[in-house]
C-alpha cells in the first residue's frame, strides 16, 4: 500500500491553538452588507476566531507546537527541525519559526518558514516525510499557523466572510513502511497565480509604500468562483490519484479531511470521490477558512470528536493560493 519507501513518518502528537474571540455572521452583518443566510449558504460557515488587539501568529504557533510535543510526549530540545506554514508570518524578517525556537524550546532545531497558502501544512508534510526517510530529522515539528484576519478587508463582503485565525500543529517521527504517511504528492498551477493574492507588502508594492496602502494592496483579494471550481477538480483527481497508486477503494478511507474552505467545496469533493457523508469531516462552520492552520486543527477536531482513532485509514488534500494543491493518504 506504501509508495516504496523503506522508513516513513508518522503523526505522533498533534495540537492545536484558537483565539478567544468568536466573531459570528451576525457580527458582520453590523459591518457589511450580508446576512447569515447568505453567508451560510454559500459558505456553511457560521463563526471563525480572530486574534485579540496584541496578539500575533506567534502566539498561535508557539501554543500550538507545545500542545503537539506534549501529545507526543517528546522533549522540545529533541526536535531537530522546526517547520511553520504560514501565509501571514510574525514580521517579514526574521521567519516566524526562529522567532518562536526559544519559546517553545526547540534549541536543537533547524528552523523556516514554509510559503504554500492553504496548502503550507501538506506541504510541510511532504517535505518533512523526506527529511526523516532520509534519516536526516527524527523529530521534526510542524506547525500552520495564520492570522488572516489582520489581511482581511473588513469592507469586502466578498473576502471577509471567509477567513479565520488559528494554528495547529503535529509531531512527525520515523515509522515503518505500513504505518504513517503512505502516499503524499503535491501540485502548483501558477499561472492561476492571480486567483487568490495579496499584491502588496512584498518587495514590488513594500508594506511602507503609498502605493500599496492608497491601491489597498495588503488585503487579500480572490476570484472566489474560478477558484471554486480548480479547487474542486484538482482535489478530487490528486487525491482519487494516489488512493489508486495505494491500491485503496474510497469505502475503505475511514476519513477524508479536506481543506476547511467552503461546505460547498468540501461536499461536492466528498461526493466527486464516491465518499458517504461520514467519511468526510468538515468543521467550517466553526472556523471559516484558516488557511495552512485548517487540515491539522481539523485532525485535532476529528480526534476529540472520536472520529479519527490510531489505525484508521486517513485521507488529507489542501487547495490554495499558488495555486498549489496536495493530498496525503496516511495510516494514522
Ligand atoms: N453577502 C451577500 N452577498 C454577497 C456576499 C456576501 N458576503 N459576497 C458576495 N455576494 C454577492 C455578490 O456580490 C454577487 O452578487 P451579484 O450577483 O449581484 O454581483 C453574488 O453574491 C454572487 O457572488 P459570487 O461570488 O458569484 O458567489 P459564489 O456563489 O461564487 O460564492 C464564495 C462566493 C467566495 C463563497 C465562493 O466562490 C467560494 O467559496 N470560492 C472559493 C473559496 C476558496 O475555496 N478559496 C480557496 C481556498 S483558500
Amino acid at each position: 500500500m506504501n509508495d516504496g519507501y523503506r522508513t516513513t513518518a508518522r503523526i505522533a502528537g498533534l495540537g492545536r491553538f484558537l483565539p478567544e474571540k468568536i466573531v459570528t455572521n451576525h457580527d458582520l452583518e453590523k459591518i457589511v452588507d450580508t446576512s447569515d443566510e447568505w453567508i451560510t449558504s454559500r459558505t456553511g460557515i457560521k463563526e471563525r476566531r480572530v486574534v485579540a488587539e496584541g496578539e500575533g501568529l506567534l502566539d498561535l504557533v508557539v501554543r500550538a507546537g507545545k500542545a503537539a510535543l506534549d501529545d507526543a510526549g517528546v522533549e522540545a530540545e529533541a526536535v531537530d527541525l522546526l517547520i511553520v506554514a504560514t501565509a501571514t508570518p510574525e514580521q517579514p524578517i526574521p521567519a516566524t519559526s526562529a522567532i518562536a525556537q526559544p519559546q517553545l524550546g526547540v534549541v536543537n532545531a533547524a528552523c523556516f518558514d514554509l510559503s504554500a497558502a492553504c496548502s503550507g501544512f501538506t506541504y510541510s508534510l511532504n517535505v518533512a516525510r523526506q527529511f526523516i526517510a532520509t534519516g536526516a530529522a527524527h523529530n521534526i515539528l510542524v506547525i500552520g499557523a495564520e492570522c488572516l484576519t489582520r489581511y482581511t478587508d473588513w469592507s469586502d463582503r466578498k473576502t471577509c466572510v471567509l477567513f479565520g485565525d488559528g494554528a495547529g500543529a503535529a509531531l512527525l517521527q520515523p515509522a515503518d513502511a505500513g504505518e504513517g504517511i503512505l502516499h503524499i504528492d503535491w501540485r502548483t498551477d501558477g499561472t492561476l497565480a492571480d486567483f487568490i493574492s495579496m499584491p502588496g507588502g512584498g518587495s514590488r508594492f513594500p508594506p511602507n509604500s503609498r502605493e500599496s496602502i492608497d491601491q489597498g494592496f495588503p488585503f487579500i483579494k480572490m476570484r472566489g468562483n474560478e477558484t471554486f471550481k480548480v479547487a474542486v477538480r484538482a482535489m478530487t483527481e490528486l487525491s482519487l490519484d494516489l488512493l489508486k497508486r495505494a491500491g485503496v477503494q474510497p469505502a475503505d478511507l475511514d476519513l477524508f479531511i479536506p481543506h476547511q474552505a467552503n461546505q460547498r467545496i468540501i461536499q461536492a469533493v466528498g461526493k466527486r470521490m464516491g465518499l458517504s457523508g461520514e467519511q468526510v469531516y468538515s468543521n467550517v462552520h466553526q472556523f471559516g477558512n484558516t488557511s495552512a492552520a485548517s487540515i491539522p486543527m481539523a485532525m485535532v477536531g476529528a480526534v476529540e470528536e472520536g472520529r479519527l482513532k490510531r489505525g484508521d485509514l486517513l485521507m488529507l488534500t489542501a487547495f490554495g493560493g499558488g495555486l498549489t494543491w496536495g493530498s496525503a493518504l496516511i495510516r494514522f
